[in-house]
């Protein structure tokens, strides 16, 4: 069976939401990390998951995150979310056959999406999650004034997970991570094929303080709630 590892992001300062320790927060009755985090823990193929946590965070976790699944580790995030991945990659077993990256905040994802990224990448290639633009996308200069519209129909929002053949996340992240924003644009850049599969859109990142109020809509409707 293929082995799967998952890094996972939970390092950042919440600083979109008023310096909130967003990982802890609950929604719908448990913390976004764990809903983040079932998911991959219900798949049979995840042998591993460690999870970056700010520095605070790391010297004294919370019960209830040590406590929930064997496989789960606990590292020190760094100062970017690459760094954090970067961390969290290391720490995994080095026996993979998969790595699976997935962002803390995407409390949302779907088994189906989880599981679909891992059968692609299982297959030698890259996978991400995420949906086609339902808006017009402009990219502007540093004033904000227009200078392009982008053909809509070739526009994909990139969401977590990212997830791809264990040894070209590693030789990916090996060629520097400072300025990435995701995973992907660091195994494009090293040649490797990512496709993206169509989640719905019903993966937001919970970001700022109105995601909460969503992510917890929409938790709910799917009877995964209090
Ligand atoms: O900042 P951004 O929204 O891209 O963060 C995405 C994920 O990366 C979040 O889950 C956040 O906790 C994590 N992160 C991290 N270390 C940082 C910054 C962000 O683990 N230094």
């Amino acid at each position: 069976m293929t082995r799967v590892g998952v890094a996972v992001p939970a390092a950042g300062s919440g600083r979109r939401m008023g310096g909130v320790r967003k990982p802890f927060l609950e929604l719908a009755g448990r913390p976004v990390l764990e809903h983040a985090l079932r998911p991959f823990l219900a798949d049979e193929r995840v042998v591993a998951v460690v999870v970056a946590l700010s520095t605070a965070d790391s010297d004294d976790p919370p019960a209830w995150l040590t406590a929930l699944d064997p496989r789960v580790g606990i590292v020190e995030g760094g100062q970017s979310r690459g760094a954090s991945v970067a961390r969290a990659i290391d720490a995994l077993p080095h026996d993979l056959d998969v790595i699976a990256v997935h962002d803390a905040a995407r409390p949302l994802v779907s088994p189906e999406t989880v599981a679909a990224c891992i059968d692609v990448a299982a297959a030698g290639d890259g996978a991400v999650a995420g949906c086609p633009a339902v808006d017009t996308m402009k990219t502007v200069d540093a004033e904000g004034w227009i200078d392009a519209t982008p053909a809509r129909a070739r526009l994909w929002h990139a969401h977590t997970p990212q997830v791809f053949p264990a040894d070209a996340l590693r030789r990916a992240y090996a060629s520097g991570h400072e300025d990435a924003t995701d995973d992907a644009a660091l195994a494009e850049a090293i040649g490797v094929r990512v496709r993206m599969i169509d989640d719905g859109g019903v993966n937001p990142k919970v970001t700022r303080p109105h995601d909460v109020v969503v992510a917890e809509a929409l938790l709910r409707a799917r009877g995964d709630g209090a």
